[in-house]
């Protein structure tokens, strides 16, 4: 957060972001004392006061420190001696100390996580961490494991490993890879050789399975400028504009996100806010499980991030669409501007890409408040995190759910019961609650809350109104919403953040969170509007498909 040489100046890294809309996943730095902690929060809150939404649309996340767990235990500090870490108490205080600093400010819906190796979150006595943070940020880098076989053809399952390891102590929050990487140049590591070929085979390998799936920050675009580390990780030499030392083309068809929205077609992107001066420069350690190089405030760093965002998947119909089922249920939509009246009739979408040889999961049950019963109490099911890099489509062409009830609930007035709608609303005084019901058949499949925003070019039967530009967070409920909840009786469904999107743009798609899936049991996620949003849409499974779903895999 701090300009290098300030006391509690907001990084410049901000005016920069905001100029060429490129995201921010922004970081304290927590290996301080209580004064020094204080200085990164003033530095937030100023950047919060100074830019506005201009920069708070921007954050992806907010880390409470890196790799101070890490630096706290017996190997870190033996490789960081004038670096110390801190307990997991303090960074999980620090964590509440910057929820609390962004209480009604611009950036009051920001999550906020921390990031460490995932030695540390696999650690036990850093529990208190997890349980503070929204989400958590793992660093690995199997070229420093280099007590264990660690040639580049092990990179992918060890990597994977370690993604593992932490989605399984997660309590259920996203797991994030908040650096990774292999080197282009530099000493052999046990078996890890640093070479230009390994980097590209370690992109594909590892890079490739987690680009439009998770949110990734890749160690690094640049590390070679003005001098060339050792090891150098940087996918550019020491001129930034110069070609990639490498092919970044996924074989995959998977893609890394560009680091400005303003390229084409980029749903949410992000770049690695730089750490403070105090952790600059690259770790030298080589210790088993050590991370790899902080980022320094010079490097830049190539960024994608997808959770939230960028799936990227353009929604629309695929060939070999059907249309079926009509329910009967009628209503009108009022399309934009033209003013066109549409009857329409929900129907089933069976869309199979290469021919249909199963029966789409759902459209027997019409959206509709008569068909849905009231949930016992606490029969919403708690989902356990995904394992790794498994994601569902972000688009209606397989299986999937639209939510049975719709239940918008409003700050503004209440105790007002609006009971199940067709529209859900997302704005700064308007949440919208939407409960799934999971069929048993989904037993030992993943599912991905998944939400569609098509161009209003493409809708059909629907329609929407985005009043306001801005992002969402959203959160699981421990219970279902009924036709009676109201704004204040929510309080008691419990929320915990899965997924937020920092910009909701017309003509993308989204995966929001993706489990293990529930099945046989209602699960209810609640969409809150950050940053200004303000959305009214016709949640509508015609082409194209607009609203909130679950798709499975
Ligand atoms: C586990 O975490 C605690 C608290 O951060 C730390 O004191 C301890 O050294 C760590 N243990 C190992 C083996 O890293
Ligand atoms: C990476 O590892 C996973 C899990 O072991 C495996 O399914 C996948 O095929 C591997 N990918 C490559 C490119 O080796
Ligand atoms: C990069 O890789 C892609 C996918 O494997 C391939 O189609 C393309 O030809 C490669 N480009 C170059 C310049 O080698
Ligand atoms: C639902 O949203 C659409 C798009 O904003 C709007 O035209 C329509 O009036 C809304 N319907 C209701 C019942 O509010």
């Amino acid at each position: 957060m701090i300009q290098g040489g300030t006391a509690n100046t907001p990084i410049a890294a901000i005016p920069a972001a905001i100029n060429t809309k490129t995201t921010l996943l922004l970081g304290l730095w927590a290996s301080v004392d209580q004064a020094g902690f204080t200085n990164e929060l003033t530095a937030l809150t100023s950047a919060i006061n100074q830019y506005g939404t201009a920069f708070t649309d921007l954050i992806v996340g907010i880390s409470v420190g890196s790799e101070d767990l890490y630096r706290n235990s017996p190997t870190g500090i033996a490789a960081n001696k004038a670096n110390e870490g801190v307990d997991p108490d303090v960074v999980a205080n620090y964590i509440a100390q910057t929820k609390a600093a962004l209480v009604g400010t611009a950036a009051s819906a920001a999550s906020v996580g921390h990031v460490d190796t995932w030695t540390a979150w696999v650690n036990g006595s850093n529990a208190a961490v997890i349980s503070a943070s929204d989400w958590l940020g793992m660093d690995a880098y199997p070229y420093f494991q280099n007590t264990i076989a660690n040639s580049i053809e092990l990179g992918n399952s060890t990597f994977f490993e370690a993604y593992d390891n932490t989605v399984a102590v997660a309590q259920g929050k996203s797991v994030w890879v908040t650096e990774t990487g292999w080197p282009v140049s530099g000493p052999q590591e046990n078996q890890a050789v640093a070479s230009v070929d390994n980097a590209e085979i370690y992109w594909q390998d590892v890079g490739c399975a987690l680009f439009g799936q998770i949110n990734t920050w890749w160690y690094v675009l640049q590390d070679a400028a003005p001098t060339t580390p050792s090891p150098s990780f940087g996918i550019v030499g020491s001129d930034i504009n110069s070609a990639p030392l490498y092919n970044l083309t996924c074989s995959n068809g998977n893609k890394p996100v560009p680091s400005s929205s303003t390229s084409s077609r980029a749903a949410k992107t992000a770049s690695s806010a730089s750490a403070p001066a105090s952790s600059a420069g690259p770790n030298t350690e080589s210790v088993q499980a050590s991370p790899g190089p902080e980022t320094s405030p010079a490097s830049a760093t190539l960024s994608q991030t997808t959770a939230a965002g960028s799936g990227a998947t353009s929604v629309g119909s695929a060939p070999g669409t059907t249309v079926s089922a009509m329910t009967g249920m009628t209503t009108t939509v009022v399309a934009g501007k033209t003013s066109t009246t549409y009857q329409t009739t929900l129907v089933t979408i069976t869309s199979c890409s290469e021919g249909c040889t199963s029966t789409a999961s759902m459209a027997t049950t019409p959206i509709s408040s008569g068909t849905a019963a009231s949930p016992p109490a606490s029969s919403v099911a708690t989902a356990p995190a995904a394992p790794s890099g498994s994601v569902c489509p972000a688009n209606l062409n397989g299986e999937y759910q639209y939510p049975h009830f719709i239940v918008p609930v409003n700050s503004a007035m209440p105790d007002k019961a609006y009971g199940t709608q067709y529209n859900g609303t997302i704005s700064p005084s308007i949440s919208t609650i939407f409960n799934f019901d999971l069929p048993q058949s989904y037993a030992g499949k993943i599912c991905s809350l998944v939400f569609l925003l098509p161009e209003q070019a493409a809708l059909e039967t629907s329609a929407y109104t985005l009043s306001a530009q801005g992002g969402i967070t959203v959160g699981k409920l421990d219970f279902a919403a009924t036709e009676q909840t109201t704004y204040n009786s929510a309080k008691q469904l419990g929320f915990h953040p899965v997924g937020s999107i920092a910009s909701v743009k017309p003509g993308n798609s989204y995966v929001v969170s993706s489990f293990a899936c529930a099945a046989g049991a209602r699960v209810a996620f609640e969409f809150e509007s950050t940053g200004g949003l303000d959305l009214e849409y016709f949640q509508d499974f015609n082409p194209s498909p607009i609203g909130a779903y679950i798709t499975t895999c």
